[in-house]
């Protein structure tokens, strides 16, 4: 008889020391009753358990990644849940339901970018529709409300929102939409989404969609303050390591109908985001709280030190007890994020451009949100698709520079925009 190697900790083995039970999901183990948990849990357990519960084939603590393109059927028009990756994934589904669980909402919607999720939201409109959007809204919103305009005949009114008195003169019959982005990208203009959702609200069908891509969850819950809709870039904080694109529509609380609406646009239009990018940005959404909170502790750091800066005019970071909105950020916001712009006192292209070339430790990039920090020169890059007359009536202006303030020891940060911003 050949020697045998019995080793107790190989599944397989003879000698392996577990019973080996039919995969299913029962047992005596305390984490079966973790889901009954979860609604009421805090923020940073729902972030590490929403939507991952082990999985029930093998026990696998993190969920398996499920590429496959199709599902095979158990029998004729019976399956496991699933048929096509494009209508859904399990793996999609689980982070799915993590940011419904962290907005708050009835479900959402996974998709490629965050401007499907836009396409998503707006393909809800019926034809004929009336939008109100935030003025300084993302230039790739911009340009899809103008796609929409001149393809689609969507009729689309861009406000500064904080003038309710304006947003209310604005309704018309056909309006069935406002736009908010809050804070907006990149002058960080804040609206007061109570308000404007109760506005919005006195009108017939008018939904609110709020674009929370630049606080997140963790430190705005839309729903909480009436809106009907939350749209995220994922790319940015949600995921936050800069290695995905992707976005997700979220349905407010109760909303059945509207959860079923944008699951059904999502696979019709062909925008679900793909299997990969979903298991990443479910592995990002672990450490949003730990993240968000050491992103606002620098940006709030170097926001006083530009504040203080001779060569710095404006600073525009709901922080400051000098943004015009700092008592709506306190109200409205669980903090004040890591998005900032600034101007210059003296602009003008040469030393517009030191700045941008002098800096090190921030990245000469579009996006925001990761763990790096970048610089953006909003009028030739992120706002590039506005027309200069679209930028000029949201007011940026082509001296505005726009950080995200990564997660790198703000001392080196801050020596960085020291250096850059000397001029001699
Ligand atoms: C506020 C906001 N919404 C939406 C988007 C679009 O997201 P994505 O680039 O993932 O398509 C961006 C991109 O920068 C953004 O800043």
């Amino acid at each position: 008889m050949s020697e045998q190697f019995l080793d107790t900790n190989v599944p397989g083995n003879p000698a392996y020391h577990f019973t080996i039970q039919p995969p299913v999901r029962d047992g005596g183990a305390g984490w079966l009753q973790r889901p009954e948990l979860i609604p009421g849990a805090g923020t940073a357990t729902q972030c590490v358990h929403g939507g991952v519960q082990p999985d029930p084939s093998y026990g696998a603590v993190m969920p398996p990644l499920y590429l496959s393109s199709t599902f095979a059927f158990k029998d004729i028009c019976t399956n496991a849940g699933y048929d096509y990756t494009r209508s859904g994934n399990p793996t999609r589904a689980a982070l799915e339901e993590a940011i419904a669980l962290l907005e708050g909402g009835h479900g959402a919607t996974c998709t490629s970018t965050g401007m499907s999720a836009i396409l998503v939201a707006l393909n809800l409109l019926p034809h004929g529709s009336h939008l109100i959007s935030t003025v300084d809204c993302y230039g790739g919103t911009f340009r899809l409300l103008e796609h929409a305009k001149r393809f689609f005949g969507l009729e689309v009114t861009y406000l500064d929102l904080a003038d309710l008195a304006a947003v209310q003169a604005a309704f018309q019959p056909n309006t069935r939409m406002v736009w908010i982005e809050t804070p907006s990208n990149p002058l960080l203009r804040l609206t007061d989404i109570a308000a404007v959702a109760a506005l919005a609200h006195a009108q017939p069908d008018c939904l609110v969609a709020v674009d929370n891509t630049f606080l997140s969850p963790f430190l705005q819950r839309p729903f909480d303050l009436g809106a009907d809709l939350v749209i995220h870039s994922t790319t940015k904080y949600l995921n936050g390591h800069s290695d995905v694109v992707g976005g997700a529509v979220v349905a407010a609380p109760g909303r059945l109908a509207l959860t079923q609406q944008i699951q059904s646009v999502n696979n019709l239009l062909g925008t679900s985001q793909a299997p990969h990018d979903c298991f990443l940005v479910l592995r990002g959404l672990k450490t949003l709280p730990l993240r968000m909170r050491q992103h606002e502790a620098n940006a709030q750091v170097l926001a006083e030190f530009l504040a203080a800066h001779p060569a710095v005019g404006k600073v525009h970071y709901p922080g400051l007890p000098t943004h015009p909105q700092h008592a709506l950020a306190k109200r409205q916001q669980k903090g004040f994020g890591a998005m900032l712009s600034f101007e210059l006192k003296e602009g003008g292209n040469a030393r517009l451009n030191h700045v941008l070339r002098g800096l090190r430790w921030f990245t000469l990039a579009e996006s925001l949100g990761g763990v790096e920090s970048l610089v953006a020169h909003p009028a030739s890059m992120t706002h590039a698709s506005m027309t200069p007359e679209a930028r000029k009536r949201a007011g940026i202006s082509d001296d505005l520079i726009r950080l995200s303030v990564g997660l790198e020891d703000v001392q080196d940060l801050r020596e960085d925009l020291a250096r850059a911003l000397t001029f001699t």
